[in-house]
């Protein structure tokens, strides 16, 4: 049984997205989630009253330049980061794992070993597997089709003496299943190698905290997590400061993140960031009194009220004889998150999300650029699959609007 209370007030939540007065059902936020007024707020603020070049001795360049610091600083506390020069930003998740993967590359010789996955969007993947070029070997560590998960004892007959990094996802955007990532670390560890975590399916859903999970390097991408179109990338300090820089060569090897950051990150962006951990601080202050770590207390909420989507949605699914549910077959809100994808006997995955358009829903279909995922399970020819993603935004109405349409063509 799933535990309901606290309940999350909707009410509450959802006055902070002006996007969802409308009539539009968003069940695409996998793809991209709504952003909070106060974000849109800040980024506007930066503009009109502090948008000038940083570093300055005047006092408008000083205000931006600590407005920005303040952006990293939110992140860093937002992902229980030791230290805000931990936290890389840049323009998207794909963009700085290719500048990790070529920061590392000078430190790799031919016959080390990588391993990464078949479940992770390809962003985690390209960037490693073409360092194949200079002779590393890459390995797979793949989802066992029956279960959809990706098991311990199958990543660990991959490693080896050789083994320098694993690349893995937190949870995946198409399975929405989420992967031990404390325990893959441990085991990552104790082979001498580093672990890279896509985290972008996950951070939406579930608190981030890098040292609880002892990864060494974690992204995710920030318009996932009701901000703007920006990304981060977390790295534990004293790797940071080995790793030789993607900034230009008079840039300090000791100066980070900068040395990560060519060009410097969106300034108005990464003010705007600071809107979001003191939203989720509101969420918790709102619904109880305070005590411990309020951002934890807020995702805490959202965990409670995704499980409930997530079994509303999925019984309904498993009452459908044509529809097979591709991923973990539990509602389990520890176990997966409210990304939820099917395919349907007979129909292709591209005929179901027009029909839903015409009733102001959100969904879509396809390969969602994990591509190795949906060739290896057979999906292809379906045309992928059908994913409905939902975040703690979505009403248990709105998730009936949605069964009452499906129930239609299903
Ligand atoms: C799991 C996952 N990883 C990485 C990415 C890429 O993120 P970005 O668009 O910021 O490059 C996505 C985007 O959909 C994703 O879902």
């Amino acid at each position: 049984m799933l535990i309901q209370s606290p309940t999350l007030q909707l009410d509450f939540v959802r006055q902070y997205f002006p996007s969802l007065a409308g009539d539009w059902v968003f069940f695409d936020n996998a793809g991209g989630s709504q952003i909070l007024r106060p974000v849109v707020d800040r980024i506007t603020e930066f503009l009109y009253e502090s948008n000038v070049q940083l570093g300055a001795s005047y006092a408008v360049s000083q205000r931006a330049t600590e407005r920005v610091a303040a952006g990293s600083k939110a992140m860093a506390q937002f992902i229980n980061a030791a230290d805000p020069a931990e936290v890389i930003l840049g323009s998207s998740t794909s963009a700085l794992l290719r500048i990790l993967a070529q920061c590392f590359r000078p430190t790799l010789e031919p016959g080390d070993e990588i391993v990464v996955t078949n479940a992770d969007h390809e962003a985690n993947i390209s960037p490693w597997t073409e360092l194949e070029r200079d002779g590393v070997v890459i390995k797979t560590w793949r989802v066992n089709p029956t279960t959809f998960d990706l098991e311990l004892a199958d990543l660990e007959a991959l490693l080896t003496p050789r083994t320098r990094l694993v690349a893995v996802t937190h949870a995946s955007n198409v399975l929405g299943s989420i992967n031990p990532v404390r325990a893959i670390a441990d085991l990552v560890h104790a082979h001498e190698a580093l672990l890279c975590v896509d985290g972008v399916a996950f951070a939406p859903h579930r608190r981030v905290d890098v040292q609880a999970l002892d990864v060494d390097f974690y992204t995710f991408s920030l318009y996932k997590v009701y901000g703007p179109h920006q990304a981060l990338l977390y790295g534990k300090k004293e790797l940071l400061l080995a790793l030789p820089g993607y900034n230009h060569y008079f840039i300090d090897d000791a100066a980070i993140p900068y040395k990560f950051q060519p060009g410097g990150s969106s300034y108005e962006l990464s003010y705007s960031l600071t809107a979001i951990p003191e939203y989720f601080e509101a969420l918790a202050q709102h619904h109880g009194p305070a005590g411990g770590d309020s951002i934890e207390r807020a995702f805490d909420l959202i965990q409670t009220h995704e499980g409930v989507l997530n079994q509303r949605l999925l019984s309904f699914l498993r009452d459908r004889p044509k529809v097979r549910i591709i991923g973990r077959d539990t509602a389990d809100p520890t176990q997966r998150v409210s990304t939820i994808s099917f395919v349907v006997e007979d129909m292709s995955s591209d005929q179901v999300p027009p029909y839903l358009d015409a009733h102001n829903i959100g969904i879509r279909y396809g390969h969602f650029y994990a591509l190795r995922l949906i060739e290896d399970l057979g999906l292809l020819p379906n045309q992928g699959v059908v994913r409905v993603s939902m975040v703690h935004y979505n009403t248990v109405e709105e998730c009936d609007r949605l069964i009452e349409k499906l129930a239609e063509i299903l």
